[in-house]
């Protein structure tokens, strides 16, 4: 790898210790992957957050590399193990929540932006067409390249840490305008509105890849919330860090020849197969972490109402704090809805402590089987306020 004066500096020590150690990952990448050099990135995102999947081998690397590691670029963190303020509320136990307040607490001292979330792109970090970024969040990752036309390889929480710390990430995979060509065309035959509906296009999608990337037509309507729920899905489901999808993706590539139709039929088939039974005792909303206008619905339908089992929605605290003002929060919880900012049901501590699960997420379904071991109910969010407020 061909590397500048300043890159060989990093390398050398001479700005610390913990932008060696970062650099010495990232020359490594570079070398696995066929690099030829390093390239600057706008923004980072770090994944690797929760206390949960960190352990004590983790927090003890991220209090190293904050004692003299300094983010050079606007870095965000994912999503944490709990809600940093209100976890009691959550049921999270004294022991997790001061691990993990040691866990935001090195980031914070590396000079990350502590907002827990997988949509860093709702609260200011938003990268622009062309744009390189180490983002790690597969959904986040998904919506920078095939939404905003960054470009982000799915970056593992140490190499996003170490492009926080020296700026910069190895130019290899969607960097390169090959790895970002589309191999298949899926043309959508019936118009998707609900974003269960585009999470079961993910689920669709994502298992036919075979390592393709997609072009996927039919959907150039598709807004923000939506567009979410297919990024995390697609991601899940297929492993792809982009879809291509006129309309929607800025970007100018040929449209493949190879092509699959999707019909109502595999869509239905899709929700079927991420549903288990109805004996829910856990409703989950915001896989992807909500938009202020999906905290408008879910208000707005759980008015008058009172929840009968335990509820969460999962915000970035950014938007919480938005919807704090229009008084949607209070709103919420008037119906003993829980807001979990900062967090999310998957990689907070809750294995083992719900049978049935019931969310309007594709990804959550695959999570909180394969994570938390929960059987499942994937329905739209009509749905789940029924099953919430079921007496
Ligand atoms: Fe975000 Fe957690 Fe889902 S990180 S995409 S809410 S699994």
């Amino acid at each position: 790898m061909e590397l500048t004066e300043e890159e060989r500096g990093l390398l050398a020590g001479e700005q610390g210790r913990a932008a060696r150690r970062a650099m010495e990952i990232l020359v490594a990448l570079g070398n696995i992957y066929g690099a030829k050099r390093m390239i600057e990135v706008k923004s980072v995102q770090v994944a690797g957050v929760s206390y949960d999947n960190l352990g004590d081998a983790g927090l003890e690397f991220l209090e190293e590399m904050a004692e003299d590691g300094r983010a050079k670029v606007l870095s965000t963190l994912n999503p944490a193990g709990m809600d940093l303020e209100d976890w009691e509320e959550l049921g999270i136990s004294e022991a997790f929540a001061a691990k993990q307040k040691k866990v935001v607490e090195a980031f914070a001292r590396m000079g990350i932006v502590t907002s827990c979330t997988c949509t860093p792109y709702l609260v200011g970090n938003e990268p622009a067409l062309g744009d390189p970024i180490a983002w790690s969040e597969s959904s986040a990752v998904c919506y920078a390249n095939s939404v905003l036309g960054a470009r982000s390889n799915r970056e593992g929480g140490p190499s996003a840490l170490a492009a926080a710390l020296t700026g910069r990430t190895a130019e290899y995979g969607v960097h390169l305008d090959e790895a970002r060509r589309p191999g298949v065309t899926f043309e959508v035959r019936e118009a998707l509105h609900d974003i269960t509906d585009f999470g079961a296009l993910g689920k669709v999608v994502g298992e036919s890849l075979r390592g393709r990337v997609p072009y996927i037509k039919g959907i150039g309507h598709a807004k923000t919330d939506p567009l979410k729920s297919l990024c995390a899905s697609i991601a899940t489901y297929g492993g792809t860090a982009l879809f291509h999808a006129p309309g929607i993706t800025p970007e100018e590539v040929k449209e493949p020849d190879e092509k699959v139709f999707v019909d109502r039929e595999e869509i239905e088939q899709a929700k079927k197969e991420m549903t288990d039974d109805e004996e829910v005792d856990f409703v989950a909303i915001g896989c992807p972490h909500c938009s202020l206008d999906e905290l408008r619905r879910i208000e707005g339908q759980l008015k008058g109402k009172r929840v009968s089992r335990e509820t969460w929605i999962a915000v970035a605290r950014q938007v919480k704090e938005d919807a704090e003002r229009e008084g949607i929060v209070r709103g919420i919880q008037k119906s003993g809805a829980k807001i979990a900012a900062d967090t999310c049901f998957v990689v907070a501590p809750i294995r083992g402590r719900f049978r049935c699960m019931a969310t309007n997420s594709a990804k959550a379904v695959f999570y909180g089987r394969a994570k938390n071991r929960f059987r499942v109910v994937f329905a739209p969010l009509e749905k789940l306020i029924e099953i919430a407020t079921r007496p």
